[in-house]
Formats: C-alpha cells, structure tokens, sequence
C-alpha cells in the first residue's frame, strides 16, 4: 500500500477502500506515513467527504489503534454525553451526578479547552485538590460506588485522534463533517459506554453555524453509534448566546453548583433535566427517579461530593476568584436581542480562561458574568458584563471583543433550546 495512492483516490473523488483506511491510520499512528501525507490527505476528505461506510470504517480504525475500555460487566447500565463544545457549557458538572443520582453509571472522558470553547476538564480543576487522572480500574470502582467519574482520557484510547487532531489543528482540516465525528465517536466508543446522548451546539459559539450542519453532523454520529451496538441520540441545542450566565472556569463551577443545589439558570437546568432524561432513557431506565428530583431533593448534590472527594477535590473549600474585575456597561438602554457566545468566548479566553497552545496553563478565576440575557431589557449604564483576570493587562482586549456582542431592539423572539432531536 502506498499513500500517494490513498490521497489520489480521494483526491479525485474516489471512495477509499476498507483496506486503504486501516491502512492509512496503521501507518500513520506508527509513524510511517507522513505527516505532510496525511494533512494532504485531511484536505482531500474536507473537499470531497466520505460515504457513511468510509466515516464507519475510518472510526473504526481509529477505535483499534488504541485500548477500548469495557464496563459491559459492571451490573449497572452505562450511558454518557458528549457536547459538541459551546460557550459557558458547562452542562457536564450538574448532569453527571444527577444521571449517577437516578440510579445509571456515568463512564464520562473529557477534554481540555481549546480556543474559545473551554473544557470541562479544565472547569473542574478548579476545585482545590482535583485530579483530571483516574486510571481504568480507579474508573471501575468509580462507577460502582459513586455511579459517576469525569477524568481525563489515558493516551491509550484512540491515540490515531490524538496525533491527528493535532495536526488538523494546524493545517485548517477540523471542519469536516466525517472528520468530526469519526473523532468524536472513536473516543466515545473507546470508552465502553453503553448508551449515547450527543449535545450538537448550533450557533455563532459552536463549530456547526447553521442547522442543516448540525444535523448532518447528528446524523453522521448517530449513524456510527448505532452501527457499533451504542443506542445513541442527538439532540441539536442553541449556541447563538453563552449558557447561562458565567463563562469561565472557576465560575462555571460555582454555577453548576447553584444547580446542584436546586437553583441556577433555567437554561442550565432545562438542558440539564434534558439530557439526564434522554441517557436514562437511552440506557433502558425507563423507570430511573427523575432528573429534576434528584436536583431537587439534594441526591445529585450528595453524588457531586461523592464524585469530586473520590478524585482529591475538597467539595467545601472556596473556590479562586480572580485577582481583578471590571465591570462594562450598557452602550445603550432596551431591550437585550443578541448576546454573541462566539465573542464573550473569545473575552473569556483573552481574560485568561482559556489557551491558545495545548501547554498553556489557564486561569481559574479568569472568566465573564453576565448581568443580562437575550429578551431582558436594560438600561444604558447598567452593567452587562463584570470580566474577572488576574492580568488586568488583558482587560482592553477583552472589552474590545465585546464591543459588537451586544443589539438592542424593541422585541425578542429567542430560539428554542432544544432545536431538534436525531436518532
Ligand atoms: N472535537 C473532537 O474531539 N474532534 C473534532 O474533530 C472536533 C471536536
């Protein structure tokens, strides 16, 4: 086999054959296809695409150059989420322990934050002692005595996605549909779930702009869930403004931890109850306690604490806040009709909550409350946003991406949270 072989057929349209695919992912995790080869080979697949049997067969090979983790035996179902990533989504904190709370074990690795979505990885390290590193059978008991563990996935899943994600980051090549979610789902497989809800964000803070993408994007993953035996969902979700109303590690934390306690942000909660009800019912349990309950009645709260203590994190200590903060007002009085998540993403990440490297170190502190929502009315002079830093060298830049986030108007007719449903 030859790579120049595999990029021309994909080059000129051609299907890539199964035996090209695990080829090409083979040689390329050992090193022995180019990395110059395989982005060329990237770009060939974002022009031309890739029939539903090549994306399968390509996930598949990057599921096999890896580990695959198996909680079949456990005696408890299984099921996860993954979000296509958003701004302020911080979904993950209050529906993990509310799904272990309704009596299903939640396996679910997470990711850091890359530009100007975070990473809940990130959001969680914020809690003093914390640790991202749990090993398979630490994972295991996890799930057995807590029904819930977030933790960084071992470099042995999928490490084909690892290498190449990396160089699709710097050669222009994530935005393809059978890309995305041959790399998504070659991690959620990886990971021995047995049920999957998958959160597409459509909007100016997600990957996919507009719906029909989205739901392409649904379909594709879906298509593969359900090929390898995983029952999967989609549900596509706004992105166009943040989720509720701090963007920012440490804050993210605080909020989610209103929600645990039966308060929070009625997006947060809706898309929280949402979810837990879709990866119940995906895991079987028809009959599971109700989400809304469980943040109700202070059993998803009990199985936070149970989660973060079984990592090192101290669930009573304070979380940081930021050195500095800096209130920006409103430009102008009415009534709130656009609040871009794109840009107070890209606020958040100048402020310091984000990276622009994968080394990079972030602030836990770093971040943006928002003191109004799409359909509030304000007045000019009223605060919008409070940014919190540590560098209050950072704040001009960050205002400055502010400076177009906001339009006023007479009235509002704000997108459904729940766009549409895929299965
Ligand atoms: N997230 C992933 O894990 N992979 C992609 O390609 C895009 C987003």
């Amino acid at each position: 086999m030859d790579a120049i072989d595999v990029i021309a057929t994909k080059r000129d349209g051609g299907e890539l054959s199964p035996e090209q695919i695990d080829w090409v992912i083979a040689a390329y995790t050992r090193g022995e296809v180019a990395e110059e080869q395989m982005a060329a080979l990237n770009m060939a697949i974002v022009w031309r695409g890739m029939t539903r049997a090549e994306v399968g067969r390509w996930t598949e090979a990057m599921l096999a150059s890896g580990e695959r983790l198996d909680f079949s035996d456990l005696g408890v179902p299984t099921t996860d989420k993954h979000s296509t990533g958003g701004v302020g989504d911080k979904i993950t904190l209050p529906l993990t322990p509310t799904v272990a709370a309704c009596g299903a074990a939640v396996p679910q690795l997470s990711g850091r934050g890359l530009g100007h979505t975070g990473g809940t990885l990130d959001k969680l390290e914020s809690v003093p002692g914390w640790r991202a590193e749990v090993s398979p059978a630490g994972m295991r008991r996890m799930l057995l005595d807590v029904g819930g563990v977030i933790c960084a996935a071992g470099t042995g899943l999928a490490p084909a996605d690892r290498k190449l994600y990396a160089l699709r980051d710097v050669t222009g090549t994530v935005e393809s549909i059978p890309l995305i979610a041959s790399s998504i789902m070659s991690k959620k497989l990886a990971e021995g779930t047995g049920a999957l809800v998958l959160d597409v964000k459509v909007g100016s803070g997600a990957f996919m702009k507009d719906v029909a993408s989205a739901r392409e994007l649904a379909r594709t993953m879906v298509g593969i869930g359900t090929d390898h035996g995983v029952r999967t969902v989609a549900l596509l979700t706004a992105m166009d403004t943040p989720l509720g109303r701090t963007v920012g590690n440490a804050l993210e934390v605080a909020e989610s931890l209103e929600v645990l306690a039966g308060g929070g942000p009625p997006d947060v909660v809706e898309l929280t109850v949402t979810l837990a009800r879709e990866m119940l019912a995906a895991a079987g349990l028809d009959d599971a306690a109700d989400p809304a309950e469980a943040l109700r009645d202070g059993s998803a709260m009990d199985a936070w604490r149970r989660m973060v203590a079984a990592q090192g994190g101290d669930p009573d200590a304070p979380l940081p806040v930021a050195a500095e903060t800096h209130q920006v007002p409103a430009a102008e009085s009415g009534v709130l009709t656009r609040l871009d998540a794109h840009a107070v993403g890209v606020a958040a990440w100048r402020l310091g909550a984000g990276r622009a490297r994968k080394e990079d170190p972030v602030s836990a502190g770093a971040g943006v409350t928002l003191h109004a929502k799409p359909g509030d009315r304000v007045r000019a002079g009223q605060p919008l946003f409070t940014l919190h830093t540590d560098d209050p060298g950072r704040l001009d830049h960050a205002a400055e991406a502010l400076s177009d986030a906001c339009a006023f108007g007479g009235g509002h007719t704000p997108l459904p949270l729940v766009i549409d449903r895929v299965e």
